[in-house]
């Protein structure tokens, strides 16, 4: 149904060639949109995320910035419905510059909905992130007790949301905002300072080395597969009957697991036994993350289908074929 739906539409995928959004490209591409198309200033992304689309005639790669408001109207024309990905993620990365973190995921975020308002675009689905939940303690975490955010990069989320539905009721727009809980799977970045834990381990562990835990590894994580991310996007672009002035949703899987257990699943997965190499904890982490992801099954139908194990399998495959 969805892929007849996706033939005569027009897709804006910001931060196309990174991770997350490379993902729904693929996604997007092969249930046959009418035109996909990139904004991507591959800071953090790489074009090879993007190479198997780009002699495409129905893809279009824009290699700019969204901190251009003059290419986020040029991304917007014509298009219909806009993901947007683009951002610096990495809680020590907004540590250490708060400016970088702050230009691109606020004012690039203020960029964008402009140009999508300009554009008249028919809905906007963004990447919001669980650090919001900052140092509440409740868990699960529910949408609506939030507590207070524990990093630069946690208020340029939040403040994503609040711009979010602020458009969405001072210009009347349709505008959805997915908290994501530590999204993990094939082309997440594994090096540099800023790499995430899944697919630092993964590396360390293939290349027999000690995967280096932050604190004692006792810390939980709500690890969502990107497949679960890709079906929340969509659901969330073409849900009827939901609010769409700015409305949040948790997007995980609604278990936890410890970076200790995930090590030794991975660990088992792979056949090795290497001890982890614990650091000291990192300021601005949060210790313990679950999502409640009731309103998000109710509301969007989402059903994240594939759990931890399963998620870390296919991410495996994926490093061993591309990276070794
Ligand atoms: N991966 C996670 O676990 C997670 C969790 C919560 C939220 N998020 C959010 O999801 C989104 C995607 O994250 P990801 O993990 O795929 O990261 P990523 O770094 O792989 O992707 C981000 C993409 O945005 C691009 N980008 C950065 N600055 C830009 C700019 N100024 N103009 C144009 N493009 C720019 C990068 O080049 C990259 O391709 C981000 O908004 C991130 O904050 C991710």
């Amino acid at each position: 149904m969805l892929k007849d739906k996706l033939e005569g539409l027009t897709f804006l995928v910001t931060g196309g060639a990174g991770f997350i959004g490379s993902n729904l490209v693929e996604y997007l591409i092969n249930h046959n949109a009418k035109k996909v198309i990139v904004l991507d200033n591959l800071s953090t992304g790489f074009e090879e995320n993007i190479k198997p689309y780009l002699s495409l005639s129905n893809f279009t790669f824009i290699n700019g910035d969204i901190c251009n408001i003059i290419d986020c109207h040029k991304a917007c024309e014509g298009v219909d419905y806009v993901f947007h990905q683009a951002a610096l993620g990495s809680v020590p990365r907004s540590i250490q510059n708060p400016i970088a973190t702050h230009n691109v995921n606020a004012t690039g975020f203020l960029n964008m909905l402009i140009a999508a308002r300009d554009a008249k675009v028919k809905r906007v689905v963004y990447a919001s992130s669980s650090s919001v939940y900052g140092d509440s303690k409740i868990l699960p975490k529910v949408e609506h007790q939030i507590g207070r955010q524990l990093s630069p990069y946690a208020v340029s989320k939040m403040t994503n949301e609040l711009y979010g539905e602020i458009f969405a009721k001072t210009y009347n727009m349709e505008i959805i905002g997915l908290r994501y809980f530590n999204i993990f799977g094939p082309r997440q970045n594994p090096k540099g300072e800023y790499a995430a834990a899944i697919p630092l381990f993964i590396n360390a562990l293939l290349n027999n080395q000690s995967p280096a835990i932050n604190g004692d590894g006792e810390q939980t994580r709500d690890f969502t597969f990107v497949a679960n991310a890709v079906q929340a996007n969509m659901k969330a672009m073409f849900a009827e009957n939901v609010n769409t002035q700015g409305d949040i949703y948790n997007i995980a899987v609604g278990e936890r697991v410890s970076l200790n257990q995930l090590v030794s699943t991975l660990q088992k997965l792979i056949g090795t036994s290497f001890q982890p190499l614990y650091k000291a904890e990192r300021p601005g982490d949060v210790r313990d993350s679950l999502a409640d992801i009731t309103k998000a099954k109710n509301n969007l139908n989402y059903n994240p289908e594939i759990k931890i194990e399963e998620g870390l399998k296919q991410t495996l495959q994926w490093f061993i074929s591309y990276t070794h």
